[in-house]
Formats: C-alpha cells, sequence, structure tokens
C-alpha cells in the first residue's frame, strides 16, 4: 500500500475530475438539444441590441429624435438624379431619356411582370383599358394596343410611368428604374 499522502492526492484528483465532468454537463443542459428553442441567454445585451428604436426619443441629438435628416445635398445610395432638377421635361423626355436596355437581350418577361403588377388592375390583362379598377368607378384608361403609344419615343413612356399622366399616378418610388424601361419595352410588344 502507498503512503496516506498519496491516496489523499488520487481522491483529490477525483474530487476535481468529478466537478469538472459535473460543470460540463451542467452547462450542457444550459444549450437545448431542440434547435428551434432558443438556448439559455445569460449576458442578453450581447444578444439583444440595445439600439434605439427609429421613433423613440433620443437625449443623444440636440432635437431629441433618433431618425435624423440627411445632411443637405446628400443622394441616397442607389438614388442619383437621372437629371438635374429642371433639365428633364415632359417636352425633352423622349430625346433625352435612353433606354439601357438592348431589345435583344432584354429579360421582357421581367417587363411583362411589372405589368401584371402594377399597371394591370388599370390596363387590363391585355391592355385594352378594362382593367378591374374601371368596373368601380376609376375612369378607364385609352388602350395600349394602339399605333399612338407604339410609336411614342421610349423616353416619353418612361418619363409618364414616372410622373403620372391625368389621372394616372406617378410610379416613381413603387417601381425602380430598370423596371420601368422593361415595362416600357413590354407594353410596346402589347398586341
Ligand atoms: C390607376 C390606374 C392606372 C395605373 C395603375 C396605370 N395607369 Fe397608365 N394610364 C391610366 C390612365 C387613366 C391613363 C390616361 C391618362 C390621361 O391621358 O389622362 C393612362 C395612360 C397611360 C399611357 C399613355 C397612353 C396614351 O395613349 O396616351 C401609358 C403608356 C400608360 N398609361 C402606361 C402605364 C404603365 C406602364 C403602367 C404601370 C407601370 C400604368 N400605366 C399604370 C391609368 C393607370
Amino acid at each position: 500500500m502507498g503512503k496516506w499522502w498519496v491516496n489523499k492526492m488520487k481522491t483529490l484528483s477525483l474530487i476535481k475530475f468529478g466537478i469538472a465532468i459535473g460543470l460540463v454537463y451542467g452547462l450542457g443542459l444550459l444549450i437545448s438539444s431542440d434547435r428551434t428553442v432558443p438556448n439559455s441567454e445569460f449576458i442578453p445585451e450581447m444578444v439583444h441590441s440595445v439600439a434605439y428604436d427609429s421613433y423613440a426619443p433620443n437625449p443623444n441629438f440636440a432635437d431629441g429624435k433618433t431618425l435624423q435628416m440627411p445632411p443637405e445635398g446628400t443622394i441616397a445610395l442607389g438614388f442619383m438624379p437621372e437629371y438635374p432638377d429642371g433639365e428633364l421635361t415632359k417636352e425633352n423626355a423622349g430625346k433625352v431619356l435612353k433606354s439601357p436596355f438592348d431589345i435583344e437581350t432584354m429579360d421582357l418577361a421581367r417587363g411583362a411582370k411589372v405589368y401584371a403588377t402594377f399597371c394591370q388592375v388599370c390596363h387590363g390583362l391585355t391592355g385594352d383599358g378594362d382593367g378591374p379598377v374601371t368596373k368601380r368607378g376609376v375612369p378607364p384608361p385609352p388602350s395600349l394596343k394602339t399605333d399612338r403609344v407604339r410609336n411614342m419615343m421610349d423616353g416619353d413612356i418612361y418619363y409618364l410611368i414616372s410622373k403620372g399622366v391625368g389621372n394616372m399616378p406617378p410610379y416613381s418610388v413603387q417601381v425602380k428604374r430598370e423596371d420601368r424601361w422593361l415595362v416600357t419595352h413590354f407594353i410596346k410588344t402589347m398586341k
């Protein structure tokens, strides 16, 4: 038999080992085995942002608001104006606005999708001006399958979609530029 202190050392190591196993097992209990259930959170500030909500009062700014106006003269990414204010008019739109698309390779199906989403309600399935809202009091638009529309310059149609005309509202906010060009090309193919 070994000396008494050797046995004591062995017992101590065994206890330490037991504690270590216990700790690992205990931590394991905090981690859920079901992936759809969130694990226990400690230090929740690291999980949940402590940022201010957009509309929450904010003492860090002079006006006390979280949402700040962009500095004057700045342009949001992707919203570069096509032309400086006043340079583009209803009269010159057809000449100065040029489609970025090649008629041969463009995605006309995308244009059809834009039409179905934004235009069909008024202009109708096939462009006859008999969309569902025209049966509910909205004045029916003219047919799009006319020589008038086919002969319009692309830029003029693009401008008209962007700015609206008569009873037709502007679509520059809802429909992005590329899509406005594609739907322009699409309506010219309507027969
Ligand atoms: C809320 C109904 C409505 C929606 C939606 C609408 N339009 Fe119109 N559109 C009209 C009306 C009404 C006119 C006729 C405006 C006028 O001349 O007074 C018109 C006119 C037009 C014209 C000119 C036709 C011509 O002979 O002068 C074109 C081109 C046109 N729309 C394309 C579109 C496209 C493309 C979309 C979808 C991005 C669209 N419209 C969405 C109602 C609508």
